[in-house]
């Protein structure tokens, strides 16, 4: 049975958050939402989910001992990382030394915070239809396994997210500026790759999937569009076939119950026909569930939140729904943003500006999120609203 204390109390329920991006932030709310006592953590101040935190704290969260020292001054119960570069190893040691429950398990935010090691586990492992692969340390070996798996192939840091250090290879004539930008992208310090055949799908989606008290539960499949391997653009529900729906669940199921722990899981397929590949998973809330804002009768972050409480869960979609980026457009400090009444003057539209003290051209911002009677209509006023935010230099 959960209880939950009250905040700033000797009896609180505190969570701690490793990370305090958009989408921390909007977990964050939910939390408070019940009373619980929040603690945000990011590498820089002032970060979005800090705005709505308890308190907060900025630190190299890479860093091990700065990382202890953190989490035993603030004793949370639950720590909840909210991105993939923190000290994971020594997660791990705090999950294991009792001092706190790390969402949904250390030993998930260590497997997936490496390409190599979520990759190895669903095709080796678990035996899961993914884009055949191949793993280099070096440029040589990059044109091997490239050649070995035939062009065109994507070149990916095995630690990085967002499209950073991202190539589409065409051809070998491209193998040594992909190397080249890997190398600068990739974090962790290591020197490592791995190469994926292209997969021609026809689409590709995220499966939120909710491990919960009382067991596993899909949300509607969320389809989406990619640039330069950051997402733009994503609907719910994508339509497809019941064939591919069960095979996209099976993989899910068998992924999610892999890592285990609770909370929501992202899930990432492509889908051509029937034919469904395991792609990747995060296990927190997905960029591209944003969405589900509109969509869902419980967002995917009231249900991370009251999945990792132990709390009953309701994954029902109400409507179909679309989410477009807000990109910042130009690096600037302090930006302000225009054209609001504009955007919100579409019908069925809100809005999340995401409050982030700097922006560069190609940040995310806020994000436009709207209803419609079909996702169609959804996707043209969701566009419409982002469109009509206009980011202005201070
Ligand atoms: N093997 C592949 N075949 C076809 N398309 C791919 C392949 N790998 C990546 N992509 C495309 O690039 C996008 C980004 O790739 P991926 O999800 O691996 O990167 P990421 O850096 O983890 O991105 P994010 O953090 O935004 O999820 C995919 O959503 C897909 O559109
Ligand atoms: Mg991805």
């Amino acid at each position: 049975m959960t209880r939950i204390g009250t905040p700033l109390s000797a009896g609180a329920t505190r969570v701690l958050f490793l990370g305090a991006g958009e989408l921390g932030k909007e977990v964050a709310i939910e939390l408070q939402r019940l009373g619980v006592e929040v603690v945000a953590c990011d590498r820089y101040a002032s970060a979005p989910a800090m705005q709505v935190a308890h308190r907060a704290h900025a630190f190299d969260m890479t860093d091990a001992d700065a990382l202890r020292s953190v989490v035993e001054r603030e004793r949370p119960h639950l720590i909840v990382p909210e991105i993939e570069a923190i000290a994971t190893d020594e997660l791990a040691a705090i999950e294991r030394d009792g001092l706190a429950q790390v969402v949904p398990t250390a030993r998930a935010t260590q497997l997936t915070m490496n390409r190599e090691g979520i990759r190895r586990l669903a095709a080796e492992e678990l035996g899961l239809m993914t884009s055949a692969f191949g793993f280099a340390s070096d440029g040589e070996a990059l044109a091997q396994e490239a050649a070995r798996i035939s062009y065109p192939v994507f070149v990916k840091p095995v630690m990085s997210s967002s499209g950073k250090g991202q190539s589409f290879v065409h051809d070998a004539s491209e193998i040594a500026s992909a190397w080249d930008h890997a190398l600068a992208a990739g974090r962790g310090g290591e020197a490592r790759v791995i190469v994926e055949g292209a997969v021609d799908f026809d689409f590709e989606i995220t499966l939120l999937t909710v491990r919960h008290a009382q067991g596993t539960a899909f949300c509607a499949p969320i389809g989406h569009r990619q640039e330069a391997g950051d997402y733009v653009e994503s609907w719910q529900p994508q339509e497809m076939t019941e064939a591919a729906l069960a095979e996209a669940r099976r993989i899910a199921s068998a992924v999610t119950d892999a890592l285990g722990g609770w909370g929501v899981f992202g899930v990432e397929l492509f889908v051509k026909g029937d034919d469904v590949w395991f792609s990747e998973v995060s296990p927190r809330p997905h960029d591209t569930g944003l969405v589900t804002l509109s969509s869902q009768e419980q967002s995917e972050f009231a249900l991370h939140a009251r999945a990792i409480l132990g709390l009953p869960v309701d994954v029902t979609l109400l409507r179909p729904a679309a989410s477009a980026v807000i990109y910042g457009g130009m690096a600037a400090e302090g930006v302000a943003y225009g054209g609001i009444d504009a955007a919100l003057s579409i019908p069925g539209s809100q809005l999340r500006l995401f409050g982030k003290p700097i922006a560069y051209e190609k940040r995310r911002m806020g994000v436009a999120v709207a209803h419609g009677r079909d996702v169609n209509e959804a996707r043209e006023r969701a566009r419409a609203s982002a469109g009509a935010v206009k980011v202005r230099a201070p």
